[in-house]
């Protein structure tokens, strides 16, 4: 099982080293466009799979195996260790993260428990530890983001708007801050517990702060990610920022001490770079596309693929998650794609010079 190469295109892209071919993986690759995961859901639910080491790094591995992508992303949610520290939440679905108990002031803050992983979360540690006898290519450990997760705790659930979430911010800062305090310090708990259990990478998953002004990120947001970011880089190993909607916020993004940014198809690869973010890059073809003819498809991923490798540190992704309607041939056939692509490039390359 250990004996096979590995392929590390993708650590060395986040280092923003030579790369022999563009490194490609997908955001919520694993999930109900497999036919092979809604099968495993029909016998666990959501958590039960999370809790599960042995069902939980074959979750992880499908996406792996079945597209050949750059990189496993181990299968939990942004909510696994808020389970932990007193919130009853429920995975709905079509729906997401439910929450019967919000938080809407300092007590509810106050309520909430500490992160202990090696007592809340030791099928993590197996998971990982399974995996990285399993895998070939590098494992990335995520959590939720702050705001992002804040977002649930206090809408109670899904929200298009962030009033509560944003209401609560603007309206009682101090609060704010101790549940910003509270949640930076479950996240640094729960990714250093991934990295020591062999995470080779790490994802801070930021899905809604897109929704917050750029000053408003700044005051009350940024020194929550930049104690985040300088936590993990004592680590030394490569992190990634991902959020939608966020390209008014890349400028202050560039200034955290986090390796890569992942972006959105809304602003270009090549816009990014004119703003003078020097970060390695990953996205960001529109999730929608998936659907699209393969022709145009193929057109616009080459135009992403274009811009990204014109600098050293580009990993191919989507802006945003997978969805179910998704189909896994075309996701196979992008990968493919993309590995020969980029490859032919680099061989063209060295026979010119
Ligand atoms: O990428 C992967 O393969 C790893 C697995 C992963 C899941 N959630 C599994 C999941 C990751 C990285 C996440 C992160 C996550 N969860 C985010 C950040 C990324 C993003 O998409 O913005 C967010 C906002 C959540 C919250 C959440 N959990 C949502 C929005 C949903 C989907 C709701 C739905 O049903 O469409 C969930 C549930 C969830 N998390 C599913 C999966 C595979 C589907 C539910 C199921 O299997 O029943």
């Amino acid at each position: 099982m250990t004996n096979r190469a590995f392929n590390d295109a993708f650590l060395k892209a986040c280092r923003k080293e030579a790369v022999p071919h563009v490194p490609v993986w997908y955001m919520r690759q694993a999930g109900r466009y497999q036919p092979e995961y809604r099968a495993i859901r029909q016998q666990y639910s959501f958590f039960e799979i999370n809790e599960n080491p042995e069902v939980c790094a074959q979750v992880t591995r499908l996406p792996v195996e079945q597209l050949g992508v750059d990189a496993a992303i181990l299968f939990a949610d942004i909510m696994t260790p808020i389970k932990t520290i007193g919130v009853d939440v429920r995975i709905v679905e079509g729906k997401g993260p439910v929450i019967s108990n919000p938080v809407r002031a300092l007590a509810d803050v106050k309520r909430l428990g500490d992160l202990a992983p090696e007592r809340d979360l030791p099928y993590i540690r197996e998971t990982i530890r399974l995996l990285r006898e399993q895998l070939s290519v590098p494992l990335i450990g995520f959590a939720g983001a702050p705001f992002t997760l804040a977002s649930y705790l206090i809408e109670g659930g899904p929200s298009k708007d962030y009033h509560k979430t944003k209401g609560f911010m603007y309206s009682r800062p101090q609060e704010w801050q101790a549940l910003m305090d509270k949640l930076a310090a479950v996240t640094i708990a729960y990714l250093s517990w991934q990295i020591e259990a062999g995470a080779q990478a790490v994802q801070v998953f930021d899905s809604w702060v897109g929704s917050v002004a750029s000053d408003d990120y700044e005051k009350y947001i940024a020194p929550t990610m930049m104690n985040i970011f300088a936590e993990i880089r004592k680590t030394g190993v490569p992190t990634i920022y991902f959020g939608s909607g966020t390209a008014h916020l890349l400028k202050i993004w560039n200034q955290l001490p986090v390796d890569v940014l992942s972006v959105d198809w809304r602003i270009s690869i090549d816009e990014v770079r004119e703003l003078g973010i020097d970060k390695a890059l990953q996205g960001n073809l529109d999730p929608s596309m998936l659907l699209a003819p393969w022709e145009a498809l193929i057109e616009k991923v080459k135009a992403i693929v274009d811009q990204g490798k014109k600098k050293p540190g580009y990993i191919f992704n989507l802006g945003h998650g997978v969805f179910p309607e998704a189909d896994a041939a075309v996701l196979k056939r992008l990968t493919d794609w993309i590995h020969e692509y980029t490859k032919a490039e680099a061989v063209k390359e060295r026979v010119e010079s």
